[in-house]
C-alpha cells in the first residue's frame, strides 16, 4: 500500500536492523553476542513486580486519566524534590515509554517547519521530530571535544526557524556526558534566542565520573524546558513501556491532549509498579550503576589494546563509541562483517546521524563474560582485515 510522500524522509532504526539480522542468524543456530541493543540485561526488582502483581490483583485494569495516576505523579514530583527540583503533580505526565514523552513533546512543540537542533551523534530523535513537521538541524560533534555540545557550533545553527534545542546528556550512543559548567552557557543560549529545550534525562542515574548537569536546576530555564525520563534504564523495565515528561503545567496539558488522542494513557497496573520503583528501595540502581562501571572500564581497556580501534573512556550512559576510522571500513561494513563471521552484534555509527560514520556503537548491558568474549572477537576479526597501507 502506498503510504505518505514523507514517510520515505523517516529513517528506520539502525539497532532494529542490525537486531533483525541477529536474530535471524540466530534461528539459523549460530550464538550471537548482543551489544546492539541498548536494553538492561538486568531483571526488575522483584518488589517492583510485586507491586504490579497486586495492582492487578486489586483490579488496577481500567484506564486511567491521561497525565496518569495522581499517586504516581506525586512521586515523580516527590523524585525532583530530592533533586533539589521544586515542581508538583501538575507539571509531570506519564506515558508508556519515555519515547512516547518525547513524541508528544514534540508535537506540542513544533508547527510545521520548526527547526529542532539536534547534537549529533544522536539516537532516533530525527524520525520523531520529522513525524511530527518539525526539521531536524543536526550539529555535530566530534571525540576530541569528547562528543560534548560545542557553544560555538549551537551559535552558528540557529536561525529565525529554531524553536528547540535537543539535549541528551549522558549520550546515546557516546556515553557524553555535560557537567552544570559545561550547559550553562548553552542554556544561556537558549534564552538568549527564546528555545525551548528538551532534555532527555533517561540515563541519568548512569554517570560514572564527574556530575551531570541539569537544566531545571536553572531558575530562568523552568518555564523553557521539557526534562524528559523513565523506569527502562533506572529499574530495568524496558518491557513495561513507562516513562514521564516534566514541563511547565500549561504545556503539561497540551501534551496530554496529543496523548489522549493517541494512547489514551499508560496501563494503570505498571504505573503502579512505578510508585513502588521511585519510592522504595535504590540499592539496586547503585549496585547496578557499579557493574556497569567495571564492565566500562574492561571493555574500553580491551578495545584500546586492538591496533586501529580508539576508544574514549565514556562518563555515563551504558555504550561505548569506539572510532575505527584507521581500519579503512565504513562502520556499517564493520558491523555486517563482524556480525556474520564473529557474532558479535554491534551498530554502525552511520545510523546516528552526522558526525557517527568511523564509529560505531557497543552497548555494555551485557555479561562480563560476553564482553571479554566480545573483546577477543573483535581483536580476531579486525586482525583478519586487509593489511593497511
Ligand atoms: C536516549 C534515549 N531516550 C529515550 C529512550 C527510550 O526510553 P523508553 O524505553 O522509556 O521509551 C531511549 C531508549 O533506548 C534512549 O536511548
Amino acid at each position: 500500500m502506498k503510504a505518505a510522500k514523507k514517510m520515505n524522509s523517516i529513517p528506520p532504526s539502525s539497532t532494529l536492523k542490525v537486531l533483525a539480522l541477529a536474530k535471524e542468524l540466530e534461528r539459523s543456530g549460530r550464538k550471537i553476542i548482543h551489544m546492539e541493543v541498548g536494553e538492561p540485561d538486568f531483571d526488575t526488582p522483584a518488589h517492583i513486580k510485586e507491586a504490579a502483581k497486586q495492582a492487578l490483583d486489586k483490579g488496577v485494569t481500567k484506564y486511567t486519566p491521561s497525565a496518569g495516576i495522581p499517586e504516581l505523579r506525586e512521586a515523580i514530583a516527590e523524585h525532583y524534590a530530592k533533586q533539589g527540583i521544586e515542581i508538583t503533580a501538575k507539571n509531570v505526565i506519564v506515558t508508556p515509554g519515555a519515547k512516547h514523552s518525547i513524541f508528544c513533546a514534540l508535537a506540542a512543540a513544533l508547527d510545521p517547519g520548526d527547526e529542532v537542533l539536534i547534537p549529533s551523534p544522536c539516537w532516533t530523535y530525527e524520525a520523531m521530530v520529522k513525524i511530527v513537521g518539525g526539521k531536524p538541524v543536526f550539529i555535530e560533534g566530534s571525540a576530541e571535544n569528547e562528543f560534548k555540545l560545542d557553544i560555538e557550533k549551537l551559535k552558528g545553527a540557529i536561525t529565525p526557524k529554531s524553536r528547540l534545542l535537543l539535549l541528551n546528556y549522558p549520550n546515546n550512543p557516546t556515553g557524553a556526558v555535560m557537567s552544570a559548567a559545561d550547559l550553562k552557557p548553552i542554556l544561556e543560549v537558549a534564552v538568549d534566542h527564546d528555545l525551548l529545550v528538551l532534555s532527555d534525562d533517561i540515563y541519568n542515574v548512569l554517570v560514572y565520573e564527574g556530575e551531570q548537569g541539569n537544566p531545571l536546576k536553572f531558575p530562568e530555564m523552568a518555564e523553557r524546558t521539557i526534562s524528559i525520563n523513565g523506569f527502562s534504564k533506572a529499574y530495568a523495565m524496558t518491557g513495561w513501556r513507562i516513562g514521564y515528561a516534566v514541563a511547565p503545567a500549561d504545556f503539561i496539558a497540551e501534551m496530554a491532549k496529543i496523548q489522549e488522542a493517541s494512547t489514551s494513557c499508560t496501563a494503570g497496573f505498571v504505573q503502579m509498579a512505578a510508585i513502588a520503583a521511585l519510592r522504595g528501595p535504590q540499592d539496586f540502581v547503585a549496585e547496578m550503576r557499579a557493574e556497569y562501571r567495571r564492565r566500562r572500564d574492561v571493555l574500553v581497556e580491551g578495545l584500546n589494546g586492538i591496533d586501529g580501534i580508539d576508544c574514549l573512556k565514556p562518563r555515563g550512559a551504558f555504550y561505548v563509541f569506539p572510532s575505527i576510522k584507521k581500519l579503512g571500513i565504513s562502520s556499517f561494513d564493520f558491523c555486517e562483517s563482524l556480525l556474520k563471521s564473529k557474532g558479535v552484534a554491534a551498530v554502525p555509527g552511520s545510523g546516528f546521524g552526522p558526525g557517527g560514520e568511523g564509529h560505531v556503537r557497543l552497548s555494555y548491558a551485557t555479561s562480563m563474560e560476553n564482553i571479554k568474549l566480545a573483546i577477543n572477537l573483535i581483536k580476531e576479526f579486525v586482525e583478519g582485515l586487509p593489511a593497511r597501507s
